[in-house]
């Protein structure tokens, strides 16, 4: 069965994901910084009557990166394309796209680390140049044809920015990373959406969904809607305290969000491996994960929790992480454990 606290998309997300989705910067909670620095790129574009700077966005799944790639598009007021990194699969594919840009249209590459390494060389100059680099022919007669491009806007997203290549980085304006969000922006965001999806709320339900949700918006909405669901069958419909915690209760989520995969791993780490430093392919072996799956989806909310740690070694699980889950921390013990990679 799909997490219900995953941040990644699941099937059941899609409809709702879109109406759920907030139109303008001023609809969007939270990201208070990249808000601020965007609105200011905005306007300054468009008293100019130029096209805007290339933009990356980056962090884990579900923080808002599609969001804000429309909402740039919708207040820029120009067309937005979207198509992915694994979607280019030739070279042709991203020569089709960008010669049928319009000046000042956005093309919006998701999951940019997966661009083969030919196709993002066709990026290059586009992106700096606005120009293509065609080559004709085959062989000795082979010869380069130069075409122009419109000006336009790339923007790219990724979850992996470490696997992006420094010369591609290095040709955004402007970089953003997004952060998860603090319990306070995730219930003023469902709080919203219950309005949307017309479900009496009351507060304090919405504060328990809201302190279980990762700071990750779709999973807050993703759970809104388990609870309405529950309300709805088991209660007068109405998402009061009593029907969130039920509802969270038998989703299996923590009182922080956590799930019984998070409870693997942290155990696997603690028990198997006396609390480590152990290293990824070891911890995805023994939980049978893939580890980019570990990398992309888990670990980024427990390092933010500060329940793991990175380390040249491996992963540690820390104190906290013990006092979660009521395991007594033993410092020399712990401390004196050999290198297990
Ligand atoms: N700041 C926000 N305010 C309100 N809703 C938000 C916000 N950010 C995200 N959401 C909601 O969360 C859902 C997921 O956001 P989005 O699809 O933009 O995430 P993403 O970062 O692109 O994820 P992925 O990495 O999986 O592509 C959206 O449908 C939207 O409803
Ligand atoms: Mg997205």
């Amino acid at each position: 069965m799909a997490r219900v606290v995953s941040g990644k998309p699941a099937v059941e997300d899609a409809p709702l994901d879109t109406s759920l989705r907030p139109h303008t910067l001023a609809d969007f909670t939270g990201q208070e910084q990249i808000k601020e620095n965007l609105g200011i790129a905005i306007a300054a574009a468009r008293a100019r009557g130029e096209s805007l700077d290339h933009v990356l966005l980056y962090g884990p799944p579900g923080l808002g990166k599609t969001t804000l790639a429309y909402i740039i598009a919708a207040e820029v007021g120009v067309n937005i394309r979207m198509t992915s990194g694994p979607a280019i699969e030739r070279t042709g594919d991203l020569a089709a796209i960008l010669t049928n840009l319009k000046a000042g249209d956005i093309l919006f590459i998701d999951e940019i680390h997966r661009l083969s390494r030919v196709v993002e060389e066709i990026l290059y100059p586009a992106m700096e140049d606005y120009a293509l680099d065609i080559i004709i022919g085959k062989g000795p007669g082979a010869r380069s044809l130069r075409l122009n491009l419109p000006k336009f806007t790339l923007i790219g997203a990724t979850t992996r920015y470490a696997l992006l290549s420094p010369p591609l980085r290095d040709r955004f304006g402007s970089v953003y990373r997004l952060d998860f969000y603090d319990p306070q922006s995730i219930e003023k965001i469902i709080k919203r959406s219950a309005q949307i999806l017309q479900v009496e709320a009351e507060a304090e339900g919405l504060k328990e969904i809201a302190c279980r949700a990762r700071g990750t918006p779709r999973v807050a909405n993703r759970l809104l809607r388990r609870v309405r669901d529950y309300a709805q069958v088991m209660a007068d419909g109405i998402i009061t305290k009593k029907a969130a915690l039920e509802a969270l209760a038998k989703l299996q989520v923590d009182a922080i969000g956590l799930d019984d995969v998070d409870h693997k791993l942290l155990h696997t780490i603690i028990d198997k491996f006396g609390g480590g430093p152990v290293g990824l392919e070891t911890i995805a072996a023994s939980i049978s994960e893939e580890s980019d799956t570990i990398m992309d989806v888990y670990e980024p909310y427990l390092l933010q929790l500060g329940f793991l740690e990175r380390t040249p070694r491996g992963r540690l699980a820390t104190p906290l992480a013990y006092q979660h889950l009521g395991i007594p921390y033993h410092k020399e013990k712990n401390n004196n454990q050999p290198s297990l990679l």
